[in-house]
């Protein structure tokens, strides 16, 4: 019910779209709402409403950091860059799992499982440097303790895929 609300949302606004500047953005953010994401057939429905060209959503997606143009990943790490854990290695932190991952951050991994954002404080001080995955903290973190709760969450992914192909294929 409340994705067939967003939609309509979404719909409306670009039913109702008379031309006034400024439109686009709000459009843009509420096709975000409705999908999680900015995906290739909003872009053509904006186009197609506003007759604004490809092209320029494109280059006002890219230029504004709060959208996206692929969905969020399974897990969501966000790297604490607030003052306690900045001074304590968010830098370190943040490049170590850029590393562990081959993304940036503000991007997904190529098989979806990971989104890498920053955060500002989330109230964690005494174990900085912090990370949350999802809900779940994570702190007094190391380069190698970074890695290795990492791979935990590649392995708990790849189980999960593991038991879902056994349980449909009529194993386990
Ligand atoms: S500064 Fe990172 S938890 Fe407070």
């Amino acid at each position: 019910m409340k994705t067939a609300a967003k939609h309509e949302n979404f719909s409306y606004r670009l039913w109702r779209y008379d031309g006034a500047p400024g439109e686009l953005i709000p459009l843009l953010q509420s096709a975000q709402e409705h999908f999680g994401y900015i995906p290739r057939r909003a872009i053509n429905y904006i186009a197609g409403a506003t007759a604004i060209p490809e092209s320029d959503i494109y280059g006002v997606i890219t230029f504004y950091s709060q959208f996206r143009l692929r969905p969020m990943g399974k897990y969501v790490i966000r790297v604490c860059v607030g003052t306690a854990c900045h001074v304590s290695g968010a830098k370190l932190i943040r490049e170590t799992i850029e590393d562990e991952l081959g993304i940036e951050v503000d991007d997904t991994t190529e098989d979806g499982l990971f989104t890498l954002n920053t955060v500002a404080c989330i109230g964690c001080c005494s174990l900085a440097p912090v990370i949350m995955i999802n809900d779940d903290t994570h702190g007094s973190l190391t380069p190698a303790s970074v890695r290795k709760i990492l791979r935990n969450y590649r392995k708990k992914a790849a189980v999960s895929t593991d038991s879902i192909a056994a349980t449909s294929s009529g194993i386990g």
